[in-house]
């Protein structure tokens, strides 16, 4: 019983608060905030890239750098990020659904503090967002504070 609670005592600490980030330092002054996400898409991946690339090309604070059928980069800038991040989406189906399982990156380039205020996060949410690939049936997004630090934090607009 006792083990049961010091371990659980633990696991709350270890995932509970946001000291245990996998950074060495305790405040690292400088830094590139990231996110890192998966999405699982209902439908095959040719329709899924089709797509974020007609919605990068639209959105006025996305350019598209390069597209294949593996992977689709874009730069996202806007006046609170004027050095920007770089976004990375790679897709590979599931066969056994028939659909499509993205990871998804957003760095940015210039140097942060640790938390970027949910900005990496909002990239590839509002992508996401505005395509209405998020009212399609299937889809999921998977992500945790290890991957994606203040997503919980973040209000996209
Ligand atoms: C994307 O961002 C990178 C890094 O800032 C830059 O080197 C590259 O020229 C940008 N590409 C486009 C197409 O804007």
């Amino acid at each position: 019983m006792k083990t049961l609670l010091l371990a659980s005592a633990l696991f709350a600490g270890l995932f509970g608060s946001l000291a245990a980030v996998p950074v060495p330092e305790p405040t690292p002054a400088r830094y590139h905030a990231f996110c890192r996400t998966m999405w699982l898409f209902g439908d095959p991946c040719t329709e899924i890239l089709t797509t974020l690339v007609t919605q990068i090309q639209v959105m006025t604070e996305y350019t598209l750098v390069s597209a294949d059928s593996v992977v689709v980069k874009a730069n996202h800038t806007s006046p609170e990020s004027p050095e920007g991040e770089t976004l990375t989406i790679s897709l590979s189906p599931t066969i056994l659904t028939g659909g499509c399982r993205a990871t998804a990156l957003s760095t940015s380039n210039g140097f942060t503090s640790l938390f970027d205020g949910g900005q990496n996060y909002c990239n590839l949410y509002n992508l996401v967002s505005a395509s209405s690939l998020m009212s399609e049936p299937g889809f999921m997004e998977l992500t945790n504070e290890w991957a994606c630090l203040s997503y919980k934090l973040a209000t996209c607009s």
